[in-house]
């Protein structure tokens, strides 16, 4: 039921192939490893196997015995010498690699069972004072913040990528859409930082996922703590952690961690999959002529160059909220305390850090490398009489009420032939003469009516804070990079934190050799 027994190599590794080769330790162990003899047979084995899917946690696992065997010895639970004797033979568990893990349930039996091979019964010690539970879901915990900080890595680097394309087209005019008809001119500029800002939210909802996740559940064994003196504040410094998961039934039944990463990067996915839709809308009307690395052709229709990778990225939106309801499906209803459930909800986890930072890193390069065709976007900016707002905002401005104002703009845009961009100024005045009873030239001279239609004035006026104006981009463009360059350094604190921390593991479990 894992996913990693559909890899190709499942049947292939002796690691992989789960509980059938769950013998391996038994001889060597004298009977010392887990209840292999009775609990290792069966067609239901390699069905409740974790061990492929666990290949992702391998690394984590040895840290966390490390750390955990570290405290035993610290403690005066397990003395130096067998405490050496595990942390050497971890070491050599490590430089063989996940593949050559004996048979078992899942990787945490199969590296007690590896240990055990290598020390004997001793080694058997490494498992005092903790359980699977609260040991898999350090796992988890340890590996997934990896996986954040190169989620968060690759969303700072977005933004700044955004950033620098924004700067570059604060004068380019195009067209802004609602309902997909033309609307408004904007500039290429605020339609890219209309991305940044929800990134920006997005930093701070992994951010947030990053520091809930990073709280250590050693210690708690099984659900209940245990009758040693533990000292679960080390085993969580060790391993870099900021904290403990206080409540021993918490620390191994709750996955909210989990629930929490997955929907801060489904939420992405899903702003990733508009904007590849709107790079896909503006590629098929010419707008943008997307960057060969980004776009395939056709196996029959030779002119064809289809923004293919865009379509991907939409796609993902789908994986990672299958994802996030998968998650959420699996733990609804979950009774207290632990429950093997819990082992299917890691892998949607797994999928979401997966497949959403790559469709991010392509959609911002399809982006930040697409030519941009200027003479295209400028004649569509005008398209459809999308300075009509600006008209009436004139209007407006010169005293005429508002919904007046609408009406007088309303009349003659009604009249308009298709694909007639904008009205007569005689029409407009002839329309305000029947509406308002007064010449327009009372409240506003022609030549500031025609340069109204040109979007180029339309989107000058705008000028309020957040709108398209140059001058309100160039605001916008300062105030984030400010944000980016804080969430930067809470990325490097964090990032810095994690590092120190398991250099302090590595010389506490050198002194031991
Ligand atoms: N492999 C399991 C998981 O991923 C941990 C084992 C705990 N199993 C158990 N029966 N208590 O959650």
């Amino acid at each position: 039921m894992t996913d990693g027994e559909d890899t190709p190599d499942a049947g292939e590794s002796t690691a992989a192939s789960g509980a059938d080769g769950a013998d391996d330790g038994a001889d060597a162990t004298g009977g010392t490893a887990i209840r292999r003899d009775r609990f290792s047979g069966g067609p239901a084995r390699g069905f409740m196997s974790s061990l492929a899917a666990d290949e992702r946690i391998f690394a984590a696992d040895l840290q966390v015995d490390r750390a955990h065997t570290v405290m035993l010895a610290e403690q005066d639970i397990v003395d130096d010498d067998d405490a050496a004797a595990i942390l050497g033979a971890l070491d050599d568990v490590a430089a063989a690699g996940h593949g050559e893990l004996p048979g078992a349930e899942d990787v945490h039996e199969a590296i007690e069972t590896a240990v055990i091979q290598r020390v004997g019964p001793e080694g058997g010690r490494m498992h005092t004072a903790r359980s699977r539970n609260d040991e898999v879901a350090t796992c988890i915990r340890y590996r997934l913040r990896a996986d954040l900080f190169e989620a968060l890595e690759t969303v700072v680097g977005a933004r700044e990528q955004l950033l620098d394309a924004a700067e570059a087209h604060t004068e380019t005019v195009m067209p802004g859409f609602t309902h997909l008809q033309y609307a408004q001119p904007v500039t290429v500029a605020h339609w890219v930082l209309s991305y940044e800002g929800p990134l920006a939210r997005d930093t701070e909802r992994l951010l947030s996922a990053f520091d809930t996740t990073n709280q250590s559940p050693l210690g708690a064994a099984a659900f209940a703590g245990t009758p040693f003196d533990v000292d679960r504040e080390r085993t969580a410094e060790l391993l870099g952690f900021d904290g403990t998961v206080a409540n021993s039934m918490d620390a191994t039944s709750s996955r909210d961690f989990l629930v929490e990463t997955t929907s801060a990067l489904t939420t992405l996915a899903t702003t990733l999959s508009g904007m590849a839709e709107d790079l896909v809308v503006y590629s098929g009307r010419d707008y943008i002529e997307i960057s060969d690395d980004y776009a395939s052709t056709s196996s029959i229709m030779p002119q064809k160059k289809n923004p293919d990778t865009l379509e991907i990225v939409r796609a993902t939106a789908g994986e990672a909220q299958g994802a996030l309801q998968r998650l959420l499906t699996t733990l609804k209803g979950l009774p207290r305390s632990y429950n093997i459930d819990l082992q299917e909800a890691t892998p949607p986890a797994w999928t979401a850090v997966d497949s959403v930072p790559p469709a991010l890193e392509v959609v911002t390069g399809a982006l930040t490398t697409a030519e941009w065709h200027e003479d295209v976007l400028a004649a569509e900016a005008a398209a459809g009489f999308s300075t009509a707002t600006g008209v009436a905002d004139r209007l407006a401005m010169a005293g005429v009420p508002f919904r007046t104002a609408h009406e007088v703009v309303a009349t003659v845009a009604e009249d308009l032939d298709p694909g007639q961009d904008a009205p007569a100024i005689d029409d407009l005045e002839a329309a305000a003469e029947e509406i308002l009873g007064e010449p327009l030239t009372a409240y506003v001279d022609r030549e500031t009516l025609e340069a109204t239609l040109d979007p180029v004035e339309s989107v000058a006026m705008r000028d309020s804070a957040g709108g398209p104006a140059p001058t309100a981009v160039a605001a916008q463009i300062d105030d984030a990079r400010e944000r980016l360059a804080v969430d930067e350094d809470a990325v490097a604190e964090r990032t810095d934190a994690v590092a120190t921390a398991l250099a302090d593991l590595e010389s506490e479990v050198a002194a031991y050799e």
